[in-house]
């Protein structure tokens, strides 16, 4: 561990408690973490779903209508997952203050960028859904199209910038070697992290959209021929495949993760998430083989299933952190112990030392000498013309030192000297006055 830390950044901690419990906090993190990421998906596998089906749609119109029925999805799941993307990052400023500032300061221009590409992302997601049956034909449908497009693509970046964060704050060793964004990029293991994500997402909004329009009373009107039993063995399909797929990207992002975090518990729990996400899309595909009357009828045992999946990957995820930064916080806590002790120990020398011995006039003088020479001008005017301008009158200089004037235009201003207290000044004004006098 110490060989690791060696070219580590190690802060100091901030000596504050933490508002409530730490366990309370983690179990926050984890529970909000999971609803925020559920809105993040699907929003953006609704916005690949929508380009998908808009394109099919320029075919076939009654694409073109589902398309346009999962835009209406897309805005409201969005602003979803802005409001619950609050409570995480309320929890993880807290437990991984360090952490997480080190790594937002070190790609801070693509950290900083998410607010205006979140805002135009946003926008452009609310213009797509409202412009559909204004432009829906010729060079209009085109650029409609692409202005769906766009926002899917700013939904593919937005994650990325989170997923680099989130991933460069548990290398706290990679710290020093990162130039922004782009490079923390290749720290980790980004990549199959955020494929894994990518198609997380769209599966989630398969299993989503196979409930939303395969519920009873759902309104299939502007559905075109689309009928519910067909609505429901699509986006069946769409979340079946697409979890098949993640037995492959899975592993793959389990067997690049760097070791720093990994254990037999990290292990213990992925598998058995796995384990029961097999299970799930064993259920997945025997509800695709189901005729229509029957198809869906198992649809809550298996979102119940698959949160239990996601669960079991959201709580892989945090112990994985929390064992890569075990060493960086042991360090910081070091650190800070160590600090506190220093400063104890600085305080109590501080409050055992002799009080500072009285100055004479003369100690004092040397707070004005560099500029004031008894018949020389050198920064300031010379003692003998004080003496004339305050003779008698030691008071006067002491109100001057304290804020000086500007006079003398030929000479620059004087610094106040306020700082040396009133009985000082007095001790210095009377000296000025008599060397003033003596040098006449
Ligand atoms: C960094 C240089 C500097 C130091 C240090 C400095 N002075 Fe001055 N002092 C000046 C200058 C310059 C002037 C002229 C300012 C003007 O006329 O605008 C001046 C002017 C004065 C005057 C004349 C005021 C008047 O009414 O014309 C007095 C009195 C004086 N200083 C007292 C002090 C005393 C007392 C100290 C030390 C506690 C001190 N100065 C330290 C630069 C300095």
């Amino acid at each position: 561990m110490n060989a690791l830390l060696a070219s580590t950044p190690v802060p100091r901690d901030l000596p504050l408690p933490l508002p409530v419990p730490e366990w309370l906090l983690v179990v926050c993190l984890v529970a909000f973490f999971l609803v925020h990421i559920l809105f993040v998906n699907l929003m953006v596998g609704g916005s690949v779903l929508v380009v998908i089906a808009e394109w099919m749609g320029l075919k076939n119109k009654r694409w073109d209508a589902l398309a346009h029925e999962i835009a209406q999805t897309v805005t409201v799941n969005k602003s979803l997952a802005v409001v619950m993307g609050i409570g995480p990052l309320l929890c993880i400023n807290l437990l991984y203050t360090m952490q997480w500032y080190s790594a937002n300061a070190l790609t801070g221009h693509a950290w900083l960028l998410i607010v205006p590409l979140v805002i135009v992302a946003f926008l452009l997601t609310y213009l797509h859904k409202y412009t559909w049956d204004k432009w829906s034909s010729g060079g209009r449908k085109t650029l409609h199209l692409l202005i769906g497009i766009t926002a899917m693509l700013l939904f593919f970046f937005i994650p990325l910038i989170f997923l680099a964060n989130v991933n460069l704050m548990l290398f706290p060793s990679e710290w020093e070697k990162v130039r922004g964004f782009f490079s923390s990029l290749s720290i980790g293991n980004v990549l199959p992290r955020y494929l894994h994500f990518m198609a997380a997402s769209i599966a989630m909004t398969g299993l989503f959209l196979a409930g939303w329009f395969g519920r009873k009373n759902a309104d299939l009107a502007h559905l075109g021929d689309f009928t519910r039993p067909e609505l429901r063995r699509l986006f069946y399909q769409v979340c079946a495949y697409v979890t098949l797929g993640q037995f492959v990207l899975g592993p793959l992002l389990l067997f690049t993760l760097p070791p720093a975090g990994i254990t037999t518990q990290v292990y213990l729990i992925i598998f058995s998430g796995a384990a029961v996400g097999l299970l799930t899309l064993w259920m997945l595909f025997g509800e695709l083989k189901r005729d229509d009357t029957r198809i869906g009828s198992r649809y809550g045992l298996i979102v119940a299933l698959f949160s239990i999946v996601v669960l079991g990957m959201g709580s892989g995820r945090h112990v994985y952190r929390e064992a890569a930064l075990a060493g960086h916080k042991a360090a910081i806590k070091d650190r800070t112990e160590r600090y506190a002790a220093a400063l104890a120990e600085f305080n109590k020398n501080l409050a055992a030392a002799p009080a500072p011995a009285e100055q004479t006039a003369e100690q004092l003088f040397i707070n004005c000498a560099a500029c004031h020479a008894p018949n020389v001008k050198l920064v300031g005017p010379p003692l003998t013309e004080i003496a004339q301008l305050y003779a008698g009158n030691p008071d006067g200089i002491v109100t001057w030192a304290k804020a000086p004037g500007k006079k003398r235009p030929e000479l620059p201003q004087m610094p106040p000297m306020i700082h040396l207290g009133e009985a000082n000044l007095r001790k210095i004004a009377e000296l000025m006055l008599e060397k003033g006098a003596a040098a006449q």
